[in-house]
């Protein structure tokens, strides 16, 4: 069987979800543009660096990869232990600006995947307040928005919460005017090189439980399919959803306890 070549960019790359998202893709026989900030050895087509806080840099990345892509899989992320308004616009922002700077010229019967996280849960009862975030289409507006926030308020689940919020009011238009969808992943815990920032933000105790209730934490081997089926044309009618991938952990908590046998 002659599988097509797609254009893939996997936006974080150089580690972790993005490595293995890029290296699934280049084993494929696709070509991938592996972007990171850092200098990396990911199995890719073409490298780009580029600096995900700064929208001059992105805006410059966008001319350089040029048109006719069928995947953008944005999977860049910091965790809260980095100052909040690079969580801010690496996990949001970025995702935003790469997703309307390369719409207009995807190939039709592509698609966006965005990777947020477990850790957005409750992003349903802050629409009202995530609609003024939405609102800031740029760094300063992202900051100023920020500023009026609870500090108290994790910002990394500010940001993923975003980033759901966000993939779902543009996967309608996505779809009808550029025939690409818009989906996002949410992992639970997973074995990646950010695992102990996110043990330091969020607690080792709660992830010990999350880890307790599913038997352990996921790897990349888990996330990546996901990523990989919610891009392919087998999901050509998914558009608008987050996925949890998390081996169940989230599922129960809406609902009640989960049934014991
Ligand atoms: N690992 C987990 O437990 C977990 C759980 C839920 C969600 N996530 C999300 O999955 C995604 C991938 O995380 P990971 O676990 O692979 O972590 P990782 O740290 O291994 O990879 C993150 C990548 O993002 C890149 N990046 C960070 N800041 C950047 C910037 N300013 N410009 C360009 N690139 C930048 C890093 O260089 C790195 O290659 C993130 O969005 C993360 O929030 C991870």
């Amino acid at each position: 069987m002659v599988v097509q070549q797609r254009r893939v960019v996997v936006v974080g790359a150089g580690s972790g979800i993005g490595a293995a998202t890029a290296a699934y893709f280049h084993g494929r026989g696709d070509f991938v543009a592996a972007v990171d900030l850092r200098a990396g050895d990911t199995p890719a087509g073409r490298h780009e660096r580029c600096d995900l806080r700064d929208p001059a840099a992105i805006a410059g990345l966008l001319r350089d990869l040029g048109p006719d892509w069928d995947l953008l899989a944005y999977v860049a992320g910091v965790p809260g232990t980095a100052p909040a308004g690079d969580v801010l616009t690496v996990n949001y922002l970025g995702l935003r600006l790469m997703a309307e700077g390369m719409l207009p010229s995807m190939r039709r019967g592509g698609a966006i995947v965005g990777v947020a996280s477990v850790a957005a849960l409750g992003w349903q009862q802050r629409v009202g307040e995530l609609a003024g975030l939405l609102e800031a289409t740029d760094r300063a507006a992202v900051l100023d928005w920020q500023a009026g926030q609870d500090p108290a308020y994790p910002v990394y689940s500010t940001s993923k919460q975003a980033v759901i919020v966000y993939a779902k009011r543009l996967a309608p238009t996505a779809w009808r005017e550029f025939g690409v969808r818009v989906n996002t992943v949410s992992p639970g815990p997973t074995e990646t090189p950010i695992l102990p920032d996110f043990e330091e933000s969020m607690g080792k105790d709660t992830l010990e439980v999350v880890k307790a209730a599913v038997g352990r934490h996921a790897t990349v081997h888990d996330i990546v399919p996901v990523i990989a089926f919610l891009g392919s044309a087998d999901a050509g009618w998914i558009n608008g959803q987050d996925i949890h991938v998390d081996g169940g952990f989230v599922a129960p908590l809406s609902v009640g306890a989960p049934i014991e046998l």
